[in-house]
């Protein structure tokens, strides 16, 4: 949810800021701008992406030349239509403070009325601009404070959450970053130091950076930085290196982000399993949770929390702890989690998932279990991301940047981290040691297995040929295969924007049988397991009523080509381990069907990769 980067040093700015954007462009791209400080302070902000304000700022950055700080926004609307006026930086009226900002001021209605009424006169629609307003006055009743002390005053009077920084030409070398809420990363280089959203834009100058925490307020400089909380007290922060390279956030031939995800998927799974799965010691090595593992099994309940695809693997995780371990499990939308008042205490377990561990209500679900004394755990994909810092125990999915906004590798590699998790808990308690081996032996076989069914892409992507016109889509699935379904329907509706629902095969007769008819593609996940031969009687349902069958099926499996219109056939795998190869054509045929209808798969319009808004 829109991306900050900020920049001082002695480089151009410019260049560092529009690809710093760039690649932080998967977090909204609705509009985009940059504020340059060279003397005077310059904006250049327009609606669209960050390539189109790249071709029309060459005239701008004419005007403003050798300018080595500055801060740029790529925004996520959620106040205020997409326009030019309501692109990020905003300035006061005298144009000599910029603000650039990611969340939501909540009480951005009453500071407006208020601050109209004392004469501010505002350019946008956006929350966004009570807060250069807010400085603005502060620094007016009081101008012998300095830039820190006055964004640290205003931000006394904001209610919600925000990522910002503040510039200014009155005091023309630093920027005042701050947070509560939605992240922000110091990137040090030499003589020069990067402020982002998230790492991606600043691994290509330097791998150290700090991460301030909610309530933090630094300032930074050519020099060096300052970090304290928003109360004025000096904080001591730790250097952290980032782990993964610059090739690892780019397309590396791909015409996708999303299509490389998608292949990258094999060595994904390999690196999640990386060091855990021990197989010549028959065991598996968690070292995240390895302290709390007796705490995590002694649970009365475990409840996961998580949103979108998180939330899908979820379910999955749901299917497998209770199979394996015995604890009985319960899985929410974080947003209904934090809002329902739940019955969460001292004997339960709270899994939170997050690919980008900063999703807003799963990290406000994360605070309410705590609060009400659970056990926290997490499932995260950034490294040092918020809900990873806040949670007390947890593992990381190892599953490198995921940039494409609909997720594949994260799910697939959280899918594996709560097999991984079902099998540990089980321990000493459901299973046998004997049957712990099993079934990470057949984890193990996993990667390859995923790896052929990435060669059927182009038979995948003729069935998308076949069916990219259609208006509706019905996925099915059974058992371990219905959050699948539903991970396939959402995979459709994000990137292709055709109307897609997932449901248990079995409760089509329930509602949506009524839809199916020669114009409805139904793809039904038909592995063998235990609710096969119910899953055959579901397809024989949709052919009656003339519905299109796209069976995803088991090698060799006959009967199924003689009953579908099309059959995808992947690799056979036992029932819990099942969702880590259906997804994968499913990934593939929505990837296909959208860019045959022509959209942006990596930028779907209206969405975001990290929703840090509620
Ligand atoms: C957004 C993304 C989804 C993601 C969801 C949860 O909606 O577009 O791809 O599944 O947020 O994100 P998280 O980072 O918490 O897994």
């Amino acid at each position: 949810m829109c991306g900050i980067v900020g920049y001082i040093g002695w480089q151009d700015a410019a260049p560092v800021l529009l690809k710093g954007l760039k690649r932080l462009e998967y977090r909204g791209y609705d509009s985009a701008g940059i504020a340059l400080l060279n003397g005077t302070l310059s904006v250049m902000k327009q609606k669209g992406s960050v390539s189109g304000l790249e071709t029309d700022t060459l005239a701008f950055r004419k005007e403003t030349p050798g300018a080595t700080m500055g801060v740029g926004h790529t925004r996520w609307a959620t106040h205020g239509e997409p326009s030019d006026r309501n692109a990020h930086p905003h300035l006061n009226t005298a144009g000599d403070i910029a603000v650039i900002h990611n969340g939501i001021i909540e009480n951005y209605s009453a500071l407006k009325q208020e601050l109209i009424s004392q004469d501010y006169v505002f350019v946008s629609e956006t929350d966004s601009e009570v807060l250069v307003h807010l400085i603005d006055r502060i620094w007016k009743s009081e101008p012998s404070l300095d830039l820190e002390t006055v964004t640290r005053s205003a931000l006394r009077h904001v209610e919600g959450a925000y990522g910002l920084c503040v510039i200014s030409s009155r005091e023309p070398d630093k920027i005042v970053v701050a947070r509560k809420g939605s992240p922000l990363v110091i990137g040090i280089g030499i003589g020069e130091f990067f402020i982002a959203s998230d790492a991606a834009p600043i691994i290509e100058h330097t791998n150290k950076v700090v991460y301030l925490s909610d309530g933090e307020l630094a300032v930074v400089t050519r020099e060096g930085y300052s970090i304290k909380t928003i109360e004025n007290v000096e904080q001591e922060k730790i250097v952290t290196e980032l782990d993964f390279s610059l090739e690892k956030i780019e397309k590396g031939g791909f015409e996708h982000f999303m299509l490389k995800e998608i292949f990258e998927q094999p060595a994904v799974m390999h690196d999640v399993m990386r060091g855990r799965v021990r197989l010549e010691e028959g065991r598996l090595c968690l070292g995240g949770i390895e302290d709390y593992l007796d705490r995590l099994k002694q649970a009365k309940r475990i409840i996961i929390c998580a949103c979108g695809t998180s939330w899908h693997a979820g379910l999955i995780g749901e299917y497998l702890i209770e199979e394996f371990a015995r604890i009985p499990v319960e899985v929410d939308y974080a947003s209904e989690f934090r809002y329902r008042n739940p019955i969460v205490g001292v004997d339960d377990v709270v899994i939170v998932i997050s690919q980008s561990g900063e999703t807003a209500d799963t990290l406000a679900a994360l605070r309410t279990a705590k609060e009400k004394g659970a056990l926290v755990m997490g499932i995260c994909n950034v490294v040092g991301s918020t809900i990873a810092r806040e949670t007390l125990c947890g593992m990381y999915t190892h599953a490198g940047p995921e940039i494409g906004v609909a997720s594949t590798k994260a799910f697939t590699a959280q899918v594996i981290m709560l097999y991984m998790l079902a099998l540990a808990l089980s321990k000493g308690r459901t299973i046998s040691s004997d049957e712990i081996v099993l079934h990470l032996k057949e984890l193990v076989t996993i990667p390859e297995k995923a790896a052929r069914i990435l060669e059927l892409d182009s038979q995948i992507k003729s069935i998308a040929e076949r069916f990219k016109d259609a208006k509706n889509f019905l996925y099915l699935g059974r058992g371990y295969n219905f959050p699948v379904a539903l991970e396939g329907a959402l995979k459709l509706k994000e990137i292709s924007y055709i109307h897609a629902e997932g449901y248990p095969a079995a409760e089509m007769k329930h509602g949506p049988i009524a839809l199916i008819d020669e114009d409805m593609p139904v793809i039904i996940i038909a592995t063998r397991d235990n609710t096969y031969s119910k899953i055959l009687s579901n397809i024989e349902e949709v052919r009656s009523r003339k519905g299109r069958v796209i069976a995803i099926a088991n090698d060799g499996d006959q009967e199924i080509s003689r009953l579908a219109e099309h059959v995808i056939y992947i690799p056979q795998a036992s029932g819990p381990i099942t969702p880590l190869l259906t997804v994968i054509p499913l990934q593939l045929l929505a990837y296909h069907i959208a860019t045959l209808r022509g959209c942006n798969v990596d930028r779907p319009r209206n969405l975001a990769k990290s929703v840090t808004v509620e």
